[in-house]
């Protein structure tokens, strides 16, 4: 399911305390692609990822979903087709429900039948055996948390998966587990990946295209192999290429994702 955003400004706030969080962001995205968005903390992403969601309630511009527009309220069924991850899976996992309990809510809220079946087959489908499906959330890694809470987002056979900085509170080796996990889905099920992040060696791993934001703008639209090859024509893209120390550098981070065979 393709994904085309035109002109998107998200607002918070009114009157003299408005805010645009997200200005005139326009981006479109093939079904089965990945894209990236990339920028630092507070330059809107997260915001955007809301809108593509319908999570936000004053958004100007349009959001095209498989060349449907989407209006003020969604259907059921367009909102089972955009499925989130966020960063933190302690935090969007209910403590008190084990695994089985978490991915059974949404097979009842949509009432798609075959629970049972359904959390087996997708708890397998992220790599968690039947022993992980009575545990509660503390009873499992940071890693295995985020299988969950992809899990979670996969059970509802959606055709666009958002990623929030889906990597970010994991450690690196488990980043690239997470990574490769994702790259997989995307590829068996055909899924189109809207992913935010941070961290510019973390969207090249699993985006050929990506945006550049800052300050709630695009500043530029990109390929991963232009990024890795240093042809970076804006002064920001630069900068953020730099602070993150580079696609091409060696040692850190960088180099252990790469270590990991991500595509293909
Ligand atoms: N619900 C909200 N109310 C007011 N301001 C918000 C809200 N959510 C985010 N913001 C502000 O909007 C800007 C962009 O936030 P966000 O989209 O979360 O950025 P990012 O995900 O890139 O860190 C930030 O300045 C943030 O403080
Ligand atoms: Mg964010």
């Amino acid at each position: 399911m393709s994904i085309v955003l035109e002109q998107v400004t998200v607002s918070y706030g009114r009157g003299a305390r408005r805010f645009d969080a997200a200005r005139d962001v326009s981006l479109s995205v093939a079904q089965g692609d990945a894209f990236g968005l990339v920028g630092e903390s507070g330059s809107g992403k997260s915001t955007v990822l809301r809108a593509v969601a319908g999570l936000i309630a004053h958004a100007e511009g349009k959001v095209v979903l498989d060349g449907q527009t989407m209006t003020r309220r969604r259907t059921t069924a367009q909102r089972k087709m955009v499925q989130m991850v966020f960063q933190d899976p302690y935090g969007s996992l209910h403590p008190n429900q084990t695994v089985d309990q978490t991915l059974s809510m949404p097979v009842a809220i949509h009432k798609l039948g075959n629970a049972d079946r359904r959390v087996a087959a997708a708890l397998d489908e992220v790599g968690l055996g039947p022993t992980h499906r009575f545990r509660y959330p503390h009873q499992l890694s940071g890693g295995q948390r985020q299988r969950v809470a992809i899990a979670r987002a996969l059970i509802l056979e959606p055709r666009i998966l958002l990623l929030d900085e889906p990597t970010s509170a994991l450690d690196v080796s488990v980043q690239a587990e997470i990574l490769n996990l994702l790259s997989r889905l995307r590829r068996e099920h055909g899924l189109t990946m809207l992913m935010v992040s941070h961290d510019l060696a973390v969207i090249a791993h699993l985006c050929d295209r990506i945006a550049v934001m800052n300050g709630g703008e695009i500043v530029e639209t990109t390929t991963a192999d232009a990024l890795a090859a240093g042809d970076v024509n804006n002064p920001y893209t630069r900068q953020l290429l730099r602070s993150n120390k580079g696609l091409d550098s060696s040692g850190g981070e960088l180099d252990l994702l790469d270590a990991v065979p991500i595509r293909g």
